[in-house]
Protein backbone atom coordinates (compact mmCIF):
# COMPACT_ATOMS: atom_id res chain seq x y z
CA UNK A 1 0.00 0.00 0.00
CA UNK A 2 0.45 3.85 0.41
CA UNK A 3 1.94 6.67 2.05
CA UNK A 4 -0.14 9.72 2.95
CA UNK A 5 1.54 12.76 3.77
CA UNK A 6 -0.01 15.33 6.27
CA UNK A 7 2.30 18.56 6.40
CA UNK A 8 1.29 22.30 7.29
CA UNK A 9 1.37 24.80 4.68
CA UNK A 10 1.89 28.31 6.59
CA UNK A 11 4.31 28.74 9.90
CA UNK A 12 3.19 26.18 12.10
CA UNK A 13 0.21 25.17 14.48
CA UNK A 14 -2.23 25.08 11.49
CA UNK A 15 -4.12 22.41 13.12
CA UNK A 16 -2.23 19.22 12.65
CA UNK A 17 -2.59 17.26 15.92
CA UNK A 18 -6.68 18.10 15.35
CA UNK A 19 -6.57 16.68 11.69
CA UNK A 20 -4.51 13.60 12.22
CA UNK A 21 -6.29 12.59 15.11
CA UNK A 22 -9.87 13.00 13.17
CA UNK A 23 -8.32 10.73 10.15
CA UNK A 24 -5.95 8.07 11.98
CA UNK A 25 -9.55 5.51 12.25
CA UNK A 26 -8.42 5.13 8.22
CA UNK A 27 -4.91 4.45 9.14
CA UNK A 28 -2.80 1.24 10.43
CA UNK A 29 0.16 3.37 11.51
CA UNK A 30 1.25 7.56 12.29
CA UNK A 31 4.38 8.03 11.64
CA UNK A 32 6.15 11.53 12.76
CA UNK A 33 9.25 12.20 10.33
CA UNK A 34 10.52 15.56 11.71
CA UNK A 35 11.09 17.94 14.36
CA UNK A 36 10.74 17.09 18.30
CA UNK A 37 9.89 19.05 20.94
CA UNK A 38 9.37 22.34 19.49
CA UNK A 39 5.88 21.23 18.44
CA UNK A 40 2.77 21.26 20.00
CA UNK A 41 -0.71 19.39 18.47
CA UNK A 42 -3.48 19.68 20.30
CA UNK A 43 -5.87 17.56 20.01
CA UNK A 44 -9.65 17.77 22.01
CA UNK A 45 -12.38 15.40 22.44
CA UNK A 46 -14.84 14.09 25.49
CA UNK A 47 -14.31 17.65 26.63
CA UNK A 48 -10.32 17.35 27.53
CA UNK A 49 -7.64 18.89 25.89
CA UNK A 50 -3.98 16.89 24.90
CA UNK A 51 -1.29 18.75 23.86
CA UNK A 52 1.64 16.35 21.97
CA UNK A 53 4.98 17.26 21.57
CA UNK A 54 6.58 13.73 20.00
CA UNK A 55 4.33 11.20 19.99
CA UNK A 56 2.24 11.30 17.01
CA UNK A 57 -1.13 12.17 17.25
CA UNK A 58 -2.83 8.74 16.74
CA UNK A 59 -1.90 7.52 20.02
CA UNK A 60 -5.81 7.52 21.73
CA UNK A 61 -7.23 5.55 18.91
CA UNK A 62 -7.00 1.87 20.30
CA UNK A 63 -5.97 0.22 17.05
CA UNK A 64 -3.25 2.51 15.19
CA UNK A 65 0.52 1.96 15.53
CA UNK A 66 2.16 5.29 16.31
CA UNK A 67 6.09 5.51 14.95
CA UNK A 68 8.62 8.04 15.78
CA UNK A 69 10.64 8.18 13.18
CA UNK A 70 14.98 8.30 12.47
CA UNK A 71 14.43 12.24 11.33
CA UNK A 72 12.68 13.02 14.38
CA UNK A 73 14.89 14.47 17.70
CA UNK A 74 14.18 13.18 21.12
CA UNK A 75 15.00 14.89 24.41
CA UNK A 76 14.52 11.78 27.21
CA UNK A 77 13.14 14.38 29.61
CA UNK A 78 10.59 15.94 27.79
CA UNK A 79 9.52 12.60 26.02
CA UNK A 80 9.14 10.85 29.28
CA UNK A 81 7.03 13.62 30.86
CA UNK A 82 4.65 13.34 27.98
CA UNK A 83 4.60 9.36 28.17
CA UNK A 84 3.71 10.08 32.25
CA UNK A 85 0.73 12.37 30.95
CA UNK A 86 -0.91 9.95 29.42
CA UNK A 87 -0.32 7.12 31.92
CA UNK A 88 -4.14 8.11 33.14
CA UNK A 89 -5.75 7.11 29.42
CA UNK A 90 -4.58 2.96 29.64
CA UNK A 91 -2.64 3.26 26.46
CA UNK A 92 -0.76 0.53 25.47
CA UNK A 93 2.24 2.37 24.86
CA UNK A 94 4.27 -0.14 25.31
CA UNK A 95 3.11 -2.38 21.80
CA UNK A 96 1.59 0.96 20.27
CA UNK A 97 4.44 3.39 20.38
CA UNK A 98 7.56 2.26 18.43
CA UNK A 99 10.77 4.64 18.40
CA UNK A 100 13.10 4.51 15.61
CA UNK A 101 16.80 3.83 16.77
CA UNK A 102 18.15 6.06 14.07
CA UNK A 103 16.44 8.90 16.02
CA UNK A 104 18.77 11.79 17.38
CA UNK A 105 18.86 12.35 21.11
CA UNK A 106 18.69 16.21 22.17
CA UNK A 107 20.96 16.08 25.06
CA UNK A 108 20.41 19.09 27.93
CA UNK A 109 23.93 20.47 26.80
CA UNK A 110 21.99 20.64 23.29
CA UNK A 111 19.32 23.27 25.29
CA UNK A 112 21.71 25.04 26.75
CA UNK A 113 23.74 25.98 23.50
CA UNK A 114 20.18 26.72 21.89
CA UNK A 115 19.46 29.39 24.24
CA UNK A 116 23.42 30.58 24.34
CA UNK A 117 23.16 30.89 20.67
CA UNK A 118 19.88 33.03 20.67
CA UNK A 119 21.22 35.13 23.72
CA UNK A 120 24.41 35.74 21.72
CA UNK A 121 22.31 36.70 18.28
CA UNK A 122 20.29 39.53 20.53
CA UNK A 123 17.93 41.55 18.25
CA UNK A 124 18.74 38.79 15.37
CA UNK A 125 17.36 35.97 17.20
CA UNK A 126 15.19 33.13 15.59
CA UNK A 127 12.75 33.07 18.41
CA UNK A 128 13.54 29.32 18.93
CA UNK A 129 11.57 26.93 21.04
CA UNK A 130 14.99 26.72 22.62
CA UNK A 131 14.35 23.02 22.96
CA UNK A 132 18.17 22.32 21.60
CA UNK A 133 16.35 21.87 18.02
CA UNK A 134 19.22 23.34 16.14
CA UNK A 135 22.10 22.48 18.01
CA UNK A 136 20.94 18.87 17.57
CA UNK A 137 20.41 18.54 13.93
CA UNK A 138 23.73 20.29 13.65
CA UNK A 139 25.40 17.33 15.41
CA UNK A 140 23.02 14.91 13.34
CA UNK A 141 24.74 16.75 10.50
CA UNK A 142 28.02 17.44 11.30
CA UNK A 143 28.10 13.75 12.12
CA UNK A 144 28.55 13.99 16.13
CA UNK A 145 25.27 12.92 17.08
CA UNK A 146 23.62 10.33 19.61
CA UNK A 147 21.34 8.16 18.66
CA UNK A 148 18.37 6.34 20.17
CA UNK A 149 19.78 2.89 19.48
CA UNK A 150 23.04 4.47 21.35
CA UNK A 151 21.23 4.72 24.61
CA UNK A 152 21.71 0.14 24.41
CA UNK A 153 25.40 0.63 24.14
CA UNK A 154 27.94 -0.23 26.69
CA UNK A 155 29.73 3.27 26.38
CA UNK A 156 26.80 5.38 25.92
CA UNK A 157 27.87 7.39 28.96
CA UNK A 158 31.61 8.29 27.63
CA UNK A 159 30.19 9.10 24.44
CA UNK A 160 27.82 11.23 26.09
CA UNK A 161 30.41 12.90 27.92
CA UNK A 162 32.56 13.70 24.81
CA UNK A 163 30.26 15.38 23.39
CA UNK A 164 29.07 17.23 26.58
CA UNK A 165 32.04 18.67 27.22
CA UNK A 166 32.91 19.92 23.33
CA UNK A 167 29.26 21.28 24.04
CA UNK A 168 30.38 22.89 26.82
CA UNK A 169 33.17 24.97 25.13
CA UNK A 170 30.91 25.87 22.64
CA UNK A 171 29.23 27.95 25.34
CA UNK A 172 31.76 29.62 26.85
CA UNK A 173 32.32 30.34 23.50
CA UNK A 174 29.12 32.00 22.97
CA UNK A 175 30.30 34.55 26.25
CA UNK A 176 26.80 34.97 27.41
CA UNK A 177 25.79 35.43 31.01
CA UNK A 178 24.08 31.79 32.02
CA UNK A 179 23.73 30.41 34.83
CA UNK A 180 22.83 26.10 34.70
CA UNK A 181 23.12 23.35 36.95
CA UNK A 182 24.55 20.53 34.62
CA UNK A 183 24.93 18.04 36.83
CA UNK A 184 21.32 18.32 38.04
CA UNK A 185 20.27 18.22 34.23
CA UNK A 186 22.35 15.47 33.63
CA UNK A 187 20.62 13.43 36.70
CA UNK A 188 16.95 14.26 35.07
CA UNK A 189 18.64 12.94 31.93
CA UNK A 190 19.98 9.87 33.04
CA UNK A 191 17.12 8.77 34.64
CA UNK A 192 15.15 9.82 31.53
CA UNK A 193 17.08 7.41 29.35
CA UNK A 194 16.88 4.56 31.72
CA UNK A 195 12.85 4.89 31.56
CA UNK A 196 12.80 5.31 27.58
CA UNK A 197 14.62 2.07 27.69
CA UNK A 198 11.66 0.27 28.42
CA UNK A 199 10.17 1.46 25.01
CA UNK A 200 10.55 -0.71 22.00
CA UNK A 201 13.03 0.48 19.48
CA UNK A 202 12.63 -0.55 15.95
CA UNK A 203 14.28 -0.14 12.71
CA UNK A 204 11.53 2.00 11.99
CA UNK A 205 12.43 2.33 8.06
CA UNK A 206 12.40 -2.05 7.61
CA UNK A 207 9.27 -2.11 9.62
CA UNK A 208 7.54 0.49 7.48
CA UNK A 209 8.64 -1.28 4.39
CA UNK A 210 7.51 -4.69 5.56
CA UNK A 211 4.14 -2.50 6.63
CA UNK A 212 3.30 -1.27 2.88
CA UNK A 213 4.15 -4.91 1.87
CA UNK A 214 1.59 -6.49 4.23
CA UNK A 215 -0.86 -3.81 2.56
CA UNK A 216 -0.81 -1.41 5.48
CA UNK A 217 -1.86 2.56 5.32
CA UNK A 218 0.39 5.15 6.49
CA UNK A 219 -0.42 8.49 7.61
CA UNK A 220 2.86 10.80 8.14
CA UNK A 221 2.23 13.53 10.57
CA UNK A 222 4.77 16.80 9.88
CA UNK A 223 5.66 19.21 12.54
CA UNK A 224 6.25 22.89 12.41
CA UNK A 225 4.81 24.46 8.26
CA UNK A 226 6.72 24.92 4.99
CA UNK A 227 7.00 28.06 5.84
CA UNK A 228 9.65 27.21 9.08
CA UNK A 229 11.39 24.16 6.16
CA UNK A 230 15.22 24.49 6.42
CA UNK A 231 15.65 24.94 2.68
CA UNK A 232 12.07 26.60 1.76
CA UNK A 233 11.54 28.79 4.36
CA UNK A 234 12.32 31.96 6.10
CA UNK A 235 15.95 31.19 6.27
CA UNK A 236 17.34 31.76 8.55
CA UNK A 237 14.30 32.33 10.77
CA UNK A 238 13.65 28.59 10.17
CA UNK A 239 13.71 25.48 11.84
CA UNK A 240 16.63 22.87 11.09
CA UNK A 241 14.49 20.41 9.76
CA UNK A 242 13.18 19.69 6.31
CA UNK A 243 9.33 20.09 6.92
CA UNK A 244 7.83 19.63 3.59
CA UNK A 245 6.85 16.12 1.44
CA UNK A 246 10.78 15.70 0.98
CA UNK A 247 11.20 15.33 4.63
CA UNK A 248 9.05 12.38 5.11
CA UNK A 249 10.64 10.59 2.79
CA UNK A 250 13.91 10.86 4.77
CA UNK A 251 12.53 11.12 7.95
CA UNK A 252 11.58 7.41 7.81
CA UNK A 253 13.03 6.04 4.85
CA UNK A 254 9.78 5.69 2.61
CA UNK A 255 10.59 6.11 -1.33
CA UNK A 256 9.29 8.88 -2.90
CA UNK A 257 7.07 6.65 -5.51
CA UNK A 258 5.22 4.90 -2.29
CA UNK A 259 3.73 8.54 -1.45
CA UNK A 260 0.18 8.86 -2.78
CA UNK A 261 -1.90 11.96 -0.88
CA UNK A 262 -0.33 14.81 0.28
CA UNK A 263 -2.45 16.76 2.14
CA UNK A 264 -1.67 20.36 3.22
CA UNK A 265 -3.09 22.01 5.96
CA UNK A 266 -3.77 25.89 6.24
CA UNK A 267 -5.53 27.98 8.52
CA UNK A 268 -8.53 30.26 7.27
CA UNK A 269 -5.72 33.17 8.09
CA UNK A 270 -1.85 33.29 8.51
CA UNK A 271 -0.15 32.73 12.29
CA UNK A 272 3.49 32.89 12.90
CA UNK A 273 5.46 32.77 16.38
CA UNK A 274 8.78 33.91 16.97
CA UNK A 275 11.27 36.30 14.52
CA UNK A 276 11.14 36.30 10.51
CA UNK A 277 9.36 37.91 7.90
CA UNK A 278 5.23 37.95 7.52
CA UNK A 279 4.17 40.08 4.90
CA UNK A 280 0.29 39.92 5.76
CA UNK A 281 0.92 40.37 9.17
CA UNK A 282 -1.50 42.62 11.36
CA UNK A 283 -0.95 45.37 13.72
CA UNK A 284 -4.35 46.97 14.48
CA UNK A 285 -7.10 45.85 16.06
CA UNK A 286 -8.01 43.44 13.14
CA UNK A 287 -5.10 41.16 13.96
CA UNK A 288 -5.96 41.45 17.71
CA UNK A 289 -9.53 40.49 17.18
CA UNK A 290 -7.99 37.46 15.49
CA UNK A 291 -5.30 36.49 18.07
CA UNK A 292 -7.95 36.68 20.76
CA UNK A 293 -10.94 34.50 18.94
CA UNK A 294 -8.60 32.32 17.80
CA UNK A 295 -6.88 31.88 21.18
CA UNK A 296 -3.37 32.16 19.50
CA UNK A 297 -1.06 31.81 21.76
CA UNK A 298 1.57 28.96 21.31
CA UNK A 299 0.85 25.38 22.48
CA UNK A 300 4.92 24.91 24.08
CA UNK A 301 6.09 28.23 24.86
CA UNK A 302 2.70 30.45 25.99
CA UNK A 303 3.87 33.23 23.49
CA UNK A 304 1.64 35.43 21.79
CA UNK A 305 1.52 34.00 17.90
CA UNK A 306 1.45 36.83 15.39
CA UNK A 307 -1.79 36.96 13.26
CA UNK A 308 -2.65 38.55 9.57
CA UNK A 309 -4.69 37.81 6.62
CA UNK A 310 -4.13 34.59 4.12
CA UNK A 311 -1.29 34.76 2.15
CA UNK A 312 -1.70 32.92 -1.41
CA UNK A 313 1.22 33.69 -2.49
CA UNK A 314 3.21 32.12 0.34
CA UNK A 315 0.45 29.34 0.44
CA UNK A 316 0.47 28.18 -3.90
CA UNK A 317 4.59 28.17 -3.10
CA UNK A 318 3.90 25.58 -0.14
CA UNK A 319 1.18 23.87 -2.71
CA UNK A 320 3.86 23.35 -5.15
CA UNK A 321 6.56 22.48 -2.90
CA UNK A 322 5.02 20.11 -1.41
CA UNK A 323 2.67 18.57 -4.08
CA UNK A 324 -0.79 19.53 -2.06
CA UNK A 325 -3.71 16.91 -3.65
CA UNK A 326 -5.98 17.98 -0.96
CA UNK A 327 -6.60 21.22 1.14
CA UNK A 328 -7.86 21.50 4.60
CA UNK A 329 -8.75 24.69 5.62
CA UNK A 330 -8.93 25.05 9.63
CA UNK A 331 -10.45 27.98 12.20
CA UNK A 332 -13.04 29.63 9.63
CA UNK A 333 -14.98 30.11 12.53
CA UNK A 334 -12.62 32.64 14.08
CA UNK A 335 -12.94 35.08 10.97
CA UNK A 336 -16.98 34.91 11.41
CA UNK A 337 -17.75 38.72 12.24
CA UNK A 338 -15.72 40.67 10.34
CA UNK A 339 -17.32 42.58 7.42
CA UNK A 340 -14.88 42.25 5.01
CA UNK A 341 -11.45 39.67 4.79
CA UNK A 342 -8.94 40.39 2.59
CA UNK A 343 -6.59 37.90 1.10
CA UNK A 344 -3.22 38.63 -0.34
CA UNK A 345 -2.82 37.16 -3.99
CA UNK A 346 0.34 39.13 -5.26
CA UNK A 347 3.36 40.53 -3.63
CA UNK A 348 4.78 44.37 -4.62
CA UNK A 349 8.56 43.34 -5.03
CA UNK A 350 10.75 45.83 -5.61
CA UNK A 351 8.43 48.40 -7.01
CA UNK A 352 6.56 45.34 -9.46
CA UNK A 353 3.75 43.17 -9.26
CA UNK A 354 4.66 39.28 -8.43
CA UNK A 355 2.61 36.20 -7.57
CA UNK A 356 5.50 33.99 -6.48
CA UNK A 357 7.32 33.80 -3.27
CA UNK A 358 10.96 35.67 -3.90
CA UNK A 359 14.24 35.19 -2.23
CA UNK A 360 13.80 38.27 0.65
CA UNK A 361 10.57 39.10 1.56
CA UNK A 362 11.40 41.49 4.28
CA UNK A 363 9.35 44.02 4.56
CA UNK A 364 11.62 46.89 2.99
CA UNK A 365 11.13 44.78 -0.05
CA UNK A 366 7.68 43.61 -0.39
CA UNK A 367 4.26 45.18 -0.11
CA UNK A 368 1.08 42.51 -0.03
CA UNK A 369 -1.47 43.63 -2.65
CA UNK A 370 -5.02 42.42 -1.69
CA UNK A 371 -8.32 41.66 -2.86
CA UNK A 372 -11.45 41.74 -0.11
CA UNK A 373 -13.99 39.29 0.54
CA UNK A 374 -17.60 39.63 1.98
CA UNK A 375 -17.36 38.62 5.39
CA UNK A 376 -19.90 36.05 6.85
CA UNK A 377 -21.59 36.62 10.80
CA UNK A 378 -23.19 33.11 11.48
CA UNK A 379 -21.47 31.08 14.26
CA UNK A 380 -20.13 28.16 12.39
CA UNK A 381 -19.35 26.04 15.61
CA UNK A 382 -22.18 23.91 15.49
CA UNK A 383 -22.44 23.32 12.12
CA UNK A 384 -22.04 19.71 10.66
CA UNK A 385 -22.39 20.10 6.39
CA UNK A 386 -21.25 21.45 4.27
CA UNK A 387 -24.21 22.76 2.70
CA UNK A 388 -24.81 24.80 5.98
CA UNK A 389 -21.96 26.81 5.72
CA UNK A 390 -22.88 30.57 5.17
CA UNK A 391 -22.47 31.69 1.20
CA UNK A 392 -19.70 34.16 1.70
CA UNK A 393 -17.65 31.31 3.18
CA UNK A 394 -18.12 28.72 0.38
CA UNK A 395 -16.97 32.09 -2.14
CA UNK A 396 -13.81 32.26 0.08
CA UNK A 397 -12.99 29.03 -0.20
CA UNK A 398 -13.99 28.53 -3.71
CA UNK A 399 -11.73 31.49 -4.21
CA UNK A 400 -8.96 29.61 -2.83
CA UNK A 401 -9.41 26.89 -4.71
CA UNK A 402 -9.45 28.24 -8.03
CA UNK A 403 -6.15 30.47 -6.89
CA UNK A 404 -4.13 27.38 -5.58
CA UNK A 405 -5.96 24.67 -7.90
CA UNK A 406 -6.57 22.28 -5.26
CA UNK A 407 -10.02 21.33 -3.46
CA UNK A 408 -10.35 22.35 -0.19
CA UNK A 409 -11.77 19.02 1.36
CA UNK A 410 -11.88 19.74 4.85
CA UNK A 411 -13.65 22.44 6.45
CA UNK A 412 -12.50 22.82 10.69
CA UNK A 413 -15.35 24.60 12.16
CA UNK A 414 -13.52 24.55 16.07
CA UNK A 415 -11.07 22.79 17.81
CA UNK A 416 -13.15 19.33 18.69
CA UNK A 417 -12.90 16.32 16.72
CA UNK A 418 -16.61 16.37 16.24
CA UNK A 419 -16.41 19.78 14.50
CA UNK A 420 -14.90 19.09 10.82
CA UNK A 421 -16.85 18.92 8.00
CA UNK A 422 -15.71 17.31 5.23
CA UNK A 423 -16.64 18.52 1.65
P1 LIG B 1 -0.59 22.06 15.26
O1 LIG B 1 0.74 22.38 15.85
O2 LIG B 1 -0.61 22.22 13.76
O3 LIG B 1 -1.13 20.73 15.68
O4 LIG B 1 -1.59 23.17 15.82
P2 LIG B 1 -1.66 23.71 17.35
O5 LIG B 1 -2.28 22.66 18.18
O6 LIG B 1 -0.35 24.25 17.77
O7 LIG B 1 -2.59 24.98 17.17
C1 LIG B 1 -3.88 24.89 16.65
C2 LIG B 1 -4.86 25.45 17.71
O8 LIG B 1 -6.09 25.71 17.11
C3 LIG B 1 -5.14 24.47 18.82
O9 LIG B 1 -5.38 25.18 20.00
C4 LIG B 1 -6.40 23.76 18.35
O10 LIG B 1 -7.18 23.25 19.41
C5 LIG B 1 -7.12 24.89 17.66
N1 LIG B 1 -7.97 24.52 16.52
C6 LIG B 1 -7.77 23.57 15.57
N2 LIG B 1 -8.73 23.63 14.61
C7 LIG B 1 -9.54 24.64 14.97
C8 LIG B 1 -10.70 25.24 14.37
O11 LIG B 1 -11.16 24.84 13.29
N3 LIG B 1 -11.27 26.29 15.03
C9 LIG B 1 -10.79 26.77 16.20
N4 LIG B 1 -11.41 27.81 16.77
N5 LIG B 1 -9.69 26.24 16.79
C10 LIG B 1 -9.07 25.21 16.17
P1 LIG C 1 4.07 22.80 15.33
O1 LIG C 1 4.46 21.40 14.92
C1 LIG C 1 5.02 27.06 15.19
C2 LIG C 1 9.25 28.18 15.22
C3 LIG C 1 9.79 28.87 16.45
C4 LIG C 1 10.91 29.71 15.81
C5 LIG C 1 11.44 28.77 14.73
C6 LIG C 1 12.65 27.97 15.16
O2 LIG C 1 3.37 22.88 16.63
O3 LIG C 1 3.37 23.49 14.22
P2 LIG C 1 13.11 25.93 16.82
O4 LIG C 1 12.62 25.68 18.21
O5 LIG C 1 12.70 24.90 15.83
O6 LIG C 1 14.56 26.24 16.77
O7 LIG C 1 12.38 27.32 16.38
O8 LIG C 1 10.38 27.90 14.41
N1 LIG C 1 8.58 26.88 15.49
C7 LIG C 1 7.26 26.69 15.43
N2 LIG C 1 6.25 27.57 15.20
N3 LIG C 1 4.73 25.75 15.35
C8 LIG C 1 5.73 24.85 15.55
O9 LIG C 1 5.50 23.52 15.60
C9 LIG C 1 7.05 25.32 15.65
N4 LIG C 1 8.25 24.73 15.86
C10 LIG C 1 9.18 25.70 15.76
O10 LIG C 1 8.82 29.67 17.06
O11 LIG C 1 10.36 30.83 15.18
MG1 LIG D 1 1.60 23.63 17.30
Amino acid sequence: MTVDLLLGLQWGDEGKGKIVDVLTSKYDIIARFQGGPNAGHTLEFDGIKHVLRTIPSGIFHKDAINIIGNGVVIDPVVFMKEIEGLEKFNIDIYNRLLISRKAHLILPTHRLLDAASEAAKGKAKIGSTLKGIGPTYMDKTGRNGLRVGDMELVDFKERYRTLADKHEAMIKFHDVDMQYNLKELEEEFFAAVEQIKKLQFIDSEEYIHNALKEGKTILAEGAQGSLLDIDFGTYPFVTSSNTTAAGACTGLGVAPNRVKNVFGIFKAYTTRVGSGPFPTELFDEVGAEIAKVGREFGAVTGRARRCGWLDLVALKYAVQVNGVTELYMMKGDVLSGFDTLKVCTKYKYNGQEIDHLPFNIEPENVEPIYVEKKGWKADLTGMTTYEELPSELKEYIEFIEKELEVPVKIVSVGPDRTQTILK
